[in-house]
Parts: structure tokens; C-alpha cells; sequence
């Protein structure tokens, strides 16, 4: 029977505030038994989970619809703001067999329309002095409360609280984006935070990426007894201060002065001193240092409010030092072991108005204090001023404890200095903090630096989700490099649930596009870099794509096709004869030896890899990903006047840069070569030469190492790979001698550089640049071998395909697809493998089992049931086998469990 579970709307388990009027649906299918396939499904919503189980669905039913579909948008009568919709499902297998439908879940409706906006942005104008700024206002409840709503904005990031309690788990609320074009509001469920009486509503908003704090905040209160109220920012109850957040910043850190706390600030004062004017005045010796004004309605930002449509950021891990040191008296260092993103929380006990110092860092200098060069101008301090005693401002208060909320720090070490007496081991922890995102993805092998190196790139790329992808956590940039993702986005997917993650930040990308030339920015949201971006920036085009492929979704190409095809016809503008030569960064920051001295960065322009060349290719890709889409999207014109263009591209490419007497393009090194071949700009005669020019160019000239950069360094492994030389890419991925990754964490790494080289001073070398990080889908798709099908996106196809590479004996991954778990797992003993795999219900897999090394006879067994020699085998219980290319024995296998054996026969 098949029964579908992890039921989703846009992605998200029962999400609330959704404001597409068309939410999609989807859900994963269970099966007890192999090879099932859903041959139809019905989806049942009503306004209520009792309507439901009434069989009363007013809202929408399909009834029996005969389809294989998994995602589903929503088709009833149009939803209106608030709404709350219950839903459900079931599917019939391919017998007709209905499983029975699922349990009831839901997805609430946020603000749909402007016109649902009734609050107005409140703040200081001018900001008040770099303070954060505290927000209040009274809300008195006089009868039960059925449902309770806030819809909050604040910008650059706040904190909503609710009678003394912080609303939500949410931290650096909201995601960033243009404000100028996009502001996220978050909903949030007050109701278990309100009461009887009084209460008190209260937000803390900080910098963020903004700059000046404001806020938008609405609450809804649906009543018992069937009124509703609505409580907004402008209303003259309100009022404005500032409190112990005296600075903060996202680059240079947070400064709290706990002296200037007002207990009670956000709560209502049940005892009231008579002498009070109002309840803030409750407690004398602290209350009144904050002058409470009444907010100004202030410029808004600009941007329409959008539900934010991604995972929030969260405080997801704590992790304790592993080694304290005192580098100089006073002055202590705290090792967490691990490059992590987020702030440490701090434990301190002592006089009032003492000031403890945190500062942040990636390295050390060798007599063992933080190194903060490479952090350019980012200070990444935090400072705490100590509460203390106030009865006896001599002595010691109670134990403090406080972590900031407003900045975050890109760190492995922190300094710890003006800590009152000896600070113990629990004195600071630290606090990993990220984007949400799901953990997708599970690999591990027999080599156990393979293993390290996998753990690295997770770390790197874990700590690189605040909203958006980030280069790097630590110093003063953290900007979302569309280069960088060309590489990146593979690797993210296989370890991240990134639907929502990567959807959000397409949007951003579109955001910052010029209406009018269809150029895009190196960075978005735009901070950094140039308009119109590199050539290289193919990740507006190939995220998209990759939604679709990973996760079966063309909601993002769909939404921004048009913004996809302007940035090609720009490029289109800037080619002559189909070559682009503009370009500035290229293949990145290659091993320094192979920059150009002095060169943009700190030396990372390429000095052998042409910029038009990268340029050219890019271009060609980026115009074939644009045709592939719009096949997709059924633009049969576009699809081929691209496919077109591309074609023509790939022609002039080949004629400008392919040198016969070298057998290879531009100056004949790995980069050129491997992008050559990976771009598909190879014509097949010339195909055998160019990858012998490079194996020659890895093995000989460069005793099995890379000489690429940010690009060509995810594709020199993959066309290695796909060409017979997975031996080949396997040694640069396991040296570990410079440059390699094991050189990095042979100096102590615990998250990719930026550089191949080990830099710590000022200039370009962050610790924590996941571009590098781009080796992590080749232990996915190469070792472990679990790889989709282009022509079945979603997994609805997979292709299982591991190597027997180098000196490995086993491999496993599992992947968490939008259709369930993939794994597969190999394990060679001899000359017998044993090959595990396990597929999704609704899935069908390619499984091709390596050949035996020696070639001798084999034969592969499946469970007790098949047996085969090698060669074509005839279909058993729905198993067929067939030779493939010399290399391995195909199966065909539906979903279910499946072990393989392979032995000499
Ligand atoms: C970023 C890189 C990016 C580069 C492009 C650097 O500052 O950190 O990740 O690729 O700029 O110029």
C-alpha cells in the first residue's frame, strides 16, 4: 500500500504566512512494498481539521486525480489574508489500490494584498545615535482570545517580545534582501503569549544591513466571541527608547550596557508602587535612565512586505571550548575547536559597570592571542558591561549571563579580555547561528581524510546561510557572490534542503537586475562589486535550473524567466562573434603562482586562464540553460533560438580558442581544458586529446595536484570523473601537499580557505569561503554515486553509479530527496561488492555495479532471487540487467531496498 507522509506547502511543514495566492502542495510517498508507483491522488482541504474528518472538505477536493504528481498547487477558491486552510491527502498505487488519507495538516495565509496594511514604519528619525531602539505599547485583553497574529517588519533586524518573553525562536529577524524592492514580514502565533488584562507588546530593533532601526508591526486579536481588534504601530499608546543595546553592528560587533536594562520594560507591572506615574516607573534605580517618547512615522524603506519565505535564522547548535589558554595576563583565549558562524554567550559574575571584552577570530598569532588581520575592517568585538550589585555598587551581583543579538562573528577563537577574576571553562560558549535550513545529506567512506574533508566542507557551507549564501561569516563583506555560487550550488543541495533557500535568493538576484538592460550585479542583494556582473555569474541562470532538477520545482524559473533571458541578451549585447570579452574575476583565485602579480583581490586574477575565455564559455552555458528552460516552460521559440545562439557560441569558442598543435584551449592548463570539457565545447574528435592534454597537465606537470580556481576546481574533478579518470580525481582530491584540501586541514582547518595558500594577514584569506567547498557534490555523485536524471528532475529517475576509486573499499551516502531517502552504500571485500541501495516509492534507479578490477568473469546477485553472469541478463521480478560501456552491469529497479552482490565467478 502506499501512503504519503512529510506533507508540505511551498516546501514548508505547515508554514505560517504564506502569500502566494497558489500554494503548492507536496508529500512523499511509504511503501512496504518494492517498485510501487502512484498512479493517482486526491487532495481534500476544508477550514477546519473537523470538516475533514467529516468528509467535508468545502474548500477544495480534486477527487481521484490520475497522475504521478508529488507537488501540486493549491486550486480552490482564492484564500484571503489570514486564512487558514487544512489539508490532506491520499494516493492510489499501481494496482488502484487507495491507501487511506493522511492525517490532517495545514498552512495559514499571511498579509496578501497592501491594502491589508494598516500600521505604519515607526522609528527615530535619523536613527537615535547608532542605539538600538526599544518599542512598547499596552494591549489590554478583556475576554477570551480565540487567535492571535503578529505581522511584524523591522528593519534592520528587532526582536518581538510579548509580555517579558521573546516571541518565536527566530534570531536576525529579517532575512535581508533590496529593501528598496523587497521588505520580509514575518507572522508570527501570539496567542499562547497573551493574557488576561494587561499586557505589554514590545520589539527591539537593531542595524542589520539597513542602517537606520524601524518597524512595522500589526497585531490581529480574534476574540471568542467573534469581534477582532487590531492593534497598530502608529496608535498613540506607543512608545520609543533606547535601552542596554548601546551599538551594534553586523560587522564590528554589539556593545550591551546591562547598567542601563529596565526590568519590566515589555510587562505589564502587576504591584505598582504608589508614587508611579506609569508602570515603568515600578522600579526606580533603573527605570529611570530610559526617556520613553512617542515614535515618529518615518520614511519606509521602500520595498513591497513579503512573507518571508525561507527558513529563519536560528540559534541551532551551542558548542563548548575545548581549550582555554592565557596567552598574557588577563587575557584568555577560548578554542571551540571549530570555524563556526554565530556569537559565544557569556557567563559573568561581578561589580557593576565592569566591561568585558569578547573578540572574535578566525586564527591566532603565535603567541597564542587572536589574529583579527584578516578580518579587514570588521572590529568582530563584542562588549558586555556588567549589571552588578545595585545595592552595593562595591560587591558582586548575581551571575549575568548574555549574548548579543544583533551582530554575528565568523570565529573558531575568542578572546576574552576584562573578564573579573579567573574566567573558568564555562565562561563563554560558543553559539552556531544559520539560516535553517535542513541537513540533506549524509556521506562517509573508508579514507578517513576524504571523511575530514567532507566534514569541512559542511561546516563551510552551514556557516554560510544567514538569508542569503555568503562568501565568508567573518570579515567586513558577507555578500552573496554570484560567482562563487556557479560553483557552489551542487555541493549546497546535496547537503542542504535549499528549495526555499535558494528560491529566496534568486528572487534577490532579480531584485538587483536593471530593468532596462537586463544587467545583473556581482553581488546580491547589490553591496559589492559591478553592474553589469562578471560573465561568470551563470548562478542566476543555473539555480533555477537545479530547483527544477533537485527538487522537481519550476516556480522560480517561471517567476523570473523573463529577467533569465534579459541577462543573456545582455551578454548577447556585450559578445562580438559570439565572444564575450569583458571579464573581472574569471577562474578566481588559483594557486597564487598562477595570478597575475598585484592583480584585483589580493593577487587572484588568473595569469593562465583568459578571462574571454571564462567570459565565452560562460555565456554559451548560460544561453543552453536559458533554452532548457524555456522547453521546460513550454517556449518551444525560445528553446530553440537559444539552443541556437548557444550552438553558434560553441562554434566560435572552439575556432577562437582551441590550439591543434597543443590538443587544448586558451593556454592549455587544467582550467581551460577541464571548463572546455565540462561546458560541452569540445567537438568529440577533438575530445580524446584535450583530456589526455589534461590527465598529462595533473599527473606529469603537476605530480597529481590542480592549478585552478573558484570555478574550474568543481569541474577539473568532474570531467576527470566522466571521462574514465576517476583515479585521476581522486589523487587531487586526496593530496595533501599544497594545494589541496588536506593541505588545509593539514594546517589545522576546520573550514575551507579562501586561498590554496595558508595566509593569516591583512588582505583576501578568509578561513571560511565555502567556493572551494564545491569538491563536497563529487563525493555525492562520484564516490557514493547517487546522481539524478536530468530528464526525470526530482529524483523521479536516479542514477546510482559509485567508483571504486584509489585506495577506497567504501563509500555510503544517503540523500534526503523531495521523494524521500536515496541512499547507496558499497563495500568491497576482496573481489566481492556489495553494493546497498535503497530508492523512494515513486522512484525508478539506474544501478550500475563496477566491474570487478582484474577482468575476470563475475556475476551479480540480487538478494536470493537473481542471478546473472556478466553480459545482458533477461528481466527477473522486474530486474533487467544489460553491459554498460565496458564499465558496469546496469539494473533497473524501482522503489524499495535492493543489495547487490558482486563476485568472480
Ligand atoms: C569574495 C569572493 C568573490 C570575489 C570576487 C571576494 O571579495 O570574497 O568570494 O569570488 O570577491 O571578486
Amino acid at each position: 500500500m502506499l501512503t504519503p507522509s512529510h506533507l508540505r506547502c511551498e516546501h514548508a511543514p505547515a508554514p505560517l504566512g504564506i502569500d502566494g495566492p497558489r500554494p503548492r502542495l507536496s508529500w512523499q510517498l511509504n511503501s512496504d512494498l518494492r517498485a510501487q508507483t502512484q498512479r493517482a491522488y486526491q487532495i481534500q482541504a476544508a477550514s477546519s481539521a473537523e470538516l475533514l474528518a467529516q468528509d467535508a472538505p468545502e474548500l477544495w477536493d480534486t477527487a481521484m486525480v490520475t497522475s504521478s504528481a508529488q507537488l501540486v498547487p493549491y486550486a480552490g477558491p482564492d484564500l484571503h489574508s489570514g486564512q487558514r486552510v487544512w489539508w490532506r491527502v491520499r494516493v492510489w498505487d499501481g494496482q488502484d489500490h487507495s491507501g487511506p488519507f493522511t492525517e490532517p495538516t495545514w498552512f495559514e495565509m499571511g498579509l496578501l494584498s497592501p491594502g491589508d496594511w494598516h500600521a505604519a514604519w515607526i522609528g527615530w528619525p535619523g536613527g537615535w545615535n547608532g542605539r538600538a531602539l526599544y518599542f512598547r505599547r499596552p494591549v489590554v485583553i478583556d475576554k477570551p482570545v480565540k487567535r492571535a497574529r503578529a505581522y511584524v517588519a523591522g528593519l534592520g533586524y528587532y526582536e518581538l517580545r510579548l509580555n517579558g518573553r521573546k516571541v518565536s525562536d527566530h534570531v536576525l529577524d529579517p532575512g535581508t534582501t533590496s529593501y528598496d524592492k523587497r521588505v520580509f514580514y514575518v507572522t508570527y502565533d501570539v496567542t499562547p503569549y497573551l493574557h488576561d488584562g494587561a499586557n505589554v507588546l514590545a520589539a527591539i530593533v537593531g542595524h542589520g544591513w539597513y542602517g537606520t532601526p524601524k518597524l512595522m508591526l500589526q497585531l490581529h486579536i480574534d476574540f471568542e466571541d467573534g469581534t477582532s481588534v487590531r492593534i497598530l504601530d502608529q496608535d498613540p499608546t506607543w512608545q520609543v527608547g533606547t535601552g542596554p543595546i548601546v551599538q551594534d553592528s553586523i560587522f564590528d560587533g554589539e556593545h550591551y550596557d546591562a547598567r542601563l536594562e529596565c526590568p519590566g520594560w515589555d510587562e505589564a507591572q502587576v504591584q505598582r508602587p504608589a508614587h508611579a506615574q506609569s508602570s515603568l516607573d515600578a522600579e526606580p534605580n533603573r527605570a529611570t535612565t530610559v526617556t520613553w517618547m512617542r515614535p515618529h512615522i518615518v520614511d519606509p524603506p521602500g520595498g513591497r512586505l513579503v512573507a518571508q519565505p525561507l527558513e529563519p535564522i536560528r540559534v541551532v547548535d551551542t558548542l563548548s571550548p575545548e581549550r582555554v589558554t592565557e596567552p598574557r595576563p588577563g587575557i584568555v583565549v577560548y578554542d571551540l575547536g571549530q570555524n563556526i558562524a554565530g556569537w559565544a554567550q557569556l557567563r559573568v559574575r561581578g561589580r557593576r559597570g565592569q566591561q568585558v571584552v569578547l573578540r572574535f577570530a578566525e586564527s591566532l598569532y603565535p603567541d597564542g592571542s587572536v589574529n583579527q588581520e584578516n578580518l579587514r575592517s570588521a572590529d568582530a568585538t563584542d562588549t558586555y558591561t556588567l549589571r552588578g550589585s545595585d545595592t552595593d555598587p562595591a560587591g558582586d551581583g548575581d551571575v549575568e549571563i548574555w549574548e548579543p543579538r544583533f551582530t554575528y562573528h565568523g570565529f573558531r577563537y575568542i578572546q576574552v579580555e576584562g573578564y573579573p577574576g579567573a574566567p573558568g571553562p564555562g565562561a563563554v560558549i560558543g553559539r552556531l547561528v544559520r539560516s535553517d535550513t535542513a541537513s540533506a545529506g549524509k556521506f562517509t567512506c573508508s579514507n578517513e581524510l576524504v571523511n575530514r574533508i567532507h566534514r569541512m566542507v559542511w561546516w563551510t557551507e552551514a556557516t554560510n546561510q544567514h538569508s542569503i549564501p555568503t562568501d565568508c561569516p567573518q570579515r567586513d563583506e558577507r555578500m552573496g557572490w554570484l560567482n562563487d555560487l556557479g560553483a557552489r550550488t551542487e555541493e549546497a543541495l546535496y547537503n542542504f534542503d535549499m528549495a526555499r533557500f535558494f528560491a529566496k535568493w534568486v528572487a534577490d538576484i532579480h531584485d538587483a537586475q536593471d530593468p532596462a538592460t537586463g544587467a545583473i550585479t556581482d553581488t546580491a542583494p547589490y553591496r559589492w562589486g559591478s553592474r553589469p556582473a562578471d560573465p561568470v555569474s551563470v548562478s542566476y541562470l543555473l539555480i533555477p535550473w537545479m530547483l527544477y532538477q533537485h527538487y522537481g520545482d519550476t516556480a522560480t524559473m517561471a517567476a523570473h524567466y523573463d529577467g533569465l533571458k534579459a541577462w543573456v541578451d545582455f551578454l548577447t549585447s556585450q559578445a562580438r562573434d559570439h565572444i564575450v570579452s569583458y571579464s573581472y574575476y574569471g577562474d578566481w583565485a588559483p594557486p597564487v603562482g598562477e595570478s597575475r602579480d598585484g592583480s584585483a583581490g589580493t593577487s587572484a586574477v588568473s595569469r593562465n586562464t583568459p578571462g574571454e575565455l571564462i567570459s565565452t564559455g560562460y555565456y554559451c552555458y548560460s544561453a543552453r540553460l536559458l533554452s532548457q528552460m524555456a522547453e521546460v516552460l513550454g517556449r518551444k521559440d525560445d528553446a530553440h533560438n537559444y539552443a541556437g545562439i548557444a550552438a553558434d557560441i560553441a562554434t566560435a569558442y572552439h575556432t577562437r580558442f582551441y590550439d591543434p598543435q597543443m590538443g587544448g584551449y586558451g593556454t592549455n592548463n587544467q582550467a581551460c581544458n577541464a571548463f572546455s570539457l565540462y561546458m560541452n565545447l569540445v567537438p568529440a574528435p577533438q575530445k580524446a586529446r584535450v583530456i589526455e592534454s589534461l590527465v598529462h597537465d595533473v599527473l606529469d606537470l603537476h605530480d597529481g595536484h590542480l592549478t585552478t580556481g573558484n570555478l574550474c576546481t568543481k569541474y577539473i574533478l568532474e570531467v576527470l570523473t566522466d571521462s574514465g579518470h576517476v583515479d585521476v580525481a581522486y589523487q587531487i582530491a586526496t593530496q595533501e601537499t599544497y594545494p589541496s584540501w588536506g593541505y588545509m586541514l593539514s594546517h589545522g582547518a576546520t573550514t575551507v580557505w579562501e586561498r590554496w595558500e595558508h595566509a593569516t594577514g591583512s588582505g583576501m584569506n578568509s578561513h571560511n569561503h565555502p567556493m572551494y567547498a564545491s569538491v563536497g557534490s563529487w563525493f555525492y555523485k562520484a564516490l557514493a554515486g547517487i546522481n539524478l536524471d536530468p530528464a526525470k528532475p526530482g529524483f523521479g529517475v536516479i542514477h546510482i553509479r559509485p567508483h571504486i576509486a584509489g585506495d577506497l573499499t567504501h563509500a555510503s551516502a544517503t540523500l534526503q530527496t523531495v521523494r524521500g531517502p536515496v541512499s547507496s552504500a558499497w563495500r568491497l571485500d576482496g573481489e566481492t561488492l556489495t553494493l546497498e541501495v535503497a530508492i523512494p516509492a515513486g522512484s525508478i534507479a539506474h544501478v550500475s555495479v563496477p566491474k570487478p578490477s582484474v577482468a575476470a568473469p563475475c556475476r551479480i546477485l540480487e538478494g536470493d532471487t537473481v542471478v546473472w553472469n556478466s553480459g545482458p541478463g533477461p528481466a527477473v521480478d522486474g530486474i533487467t540487467a544489460a553491459e554498460d560501456a565496458g564499465y558496469t552491469i546496469a539494473f533497473t529497479v524501482g522503489s524499495g531496498t535492493y543489495t547487490f552482490t558482486r563476485e568472480s565467478a
